[in-house]
């Protein structure tokens, strides 16, 4: 430190000071993981089914995601970390520069997504059902059961059953806007519904 100063002086003196300014440098995606890895696993796979895995998304979807908790579109759920202090996303997003969403989308997009279905309870009946519905009303958006990044809309199959239906309730609610030809199939969804797909998804 000392010697950067005694630098920082020699050049102001030379009027070069301007080479050593240090600029606000955006955070390395590897420190943002480990933020973010306290809840979504630095691998971007969750261990606590209120949240998401993020691993193996498409970039614009995190980065979109990102985007509208920053501006306050969607909102977060009240989240205890482990240290007992509560946060969610979207006071998380507003600290990030668009800079730092860049990079962590980019990180997270590379890692690979594992699924929870061994890890939790479906019943054969709904996930039959659920996958009847979902293959007449989602499956031109959300591919393979909403496992292929490139759709741009999240990951859904494999993903928390729990995660999902927060989303599901929000979505029904309009707490959380989705795009206007998807609302024109969920609007047409039943309550019942919902849990069948929440099965058939949570079991792939
Ligand atoms: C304190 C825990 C916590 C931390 C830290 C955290 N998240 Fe989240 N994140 C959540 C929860 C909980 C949700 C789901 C919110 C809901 O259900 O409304 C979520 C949702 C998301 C989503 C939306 C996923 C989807 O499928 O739509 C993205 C993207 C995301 N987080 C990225 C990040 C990034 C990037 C970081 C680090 C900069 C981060 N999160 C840090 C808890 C956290
Ligand atoms: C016209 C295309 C389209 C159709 C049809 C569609 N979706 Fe979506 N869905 C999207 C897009 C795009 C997103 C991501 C954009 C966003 O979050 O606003 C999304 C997001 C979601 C999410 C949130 C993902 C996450 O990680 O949080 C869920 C859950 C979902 N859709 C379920 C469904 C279900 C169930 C159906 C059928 C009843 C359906 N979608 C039909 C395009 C569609």
């Amino acid at each position: 430190m000392l010697k950067t100063r005694t630098l920082a002086t020699v050049l102001l003196g030379a009027g070069l000071a301007f080479t050593i300014v240090p600029v606000a440098s955006a955070a390395d995606a590897n420190s943002l993981a480990e933020k973010c890895g306290e809840c979504h696993g630095k691998d971007g796979n969750s261990s606590n089914p209120k949240v998401p895995n993020i691993a193996g998304y498409s970039t614009k979807y995190i980065e979109d995601a990102l985007m509208d908790y920053k501006e306050g579109e969607r909102p977060g759920l009240k989240f205890k970390k482990e240290d007992g202090t509560e946060t969610d996303m979207v006071e998380i997003a507003k600290k990030l520069s668009e800079e730092d969403i860049k990079t962590i989308a980019d990180y997270y997009s590379r890692q690979t997504f594992k699924s929870h279905a061994a890890e939790q309870e479906t019943d054969p009946k709904l996930v039959a059902r659920g996958e009847k519905l979902f293959k007449r009303k989602c499956k031109k958006c959300h591919t393979d059961f909403g496992t292929d990044p490139e759709d741009d809309a999240g990951i859904l199959g494999g993903q928390w059953m729990e995660y999902l239906r927060h989303q599901f309730e929000m979505f029904a609610s309009g707490e959380r806007e989705m795009p206007k030809k998807m609302k024109k199939k969920f609007r047409k969804l039943k309550k019942e519904d919902y849990e069948a797909i929440i099965h058939a998804l949570g079991s792939k």
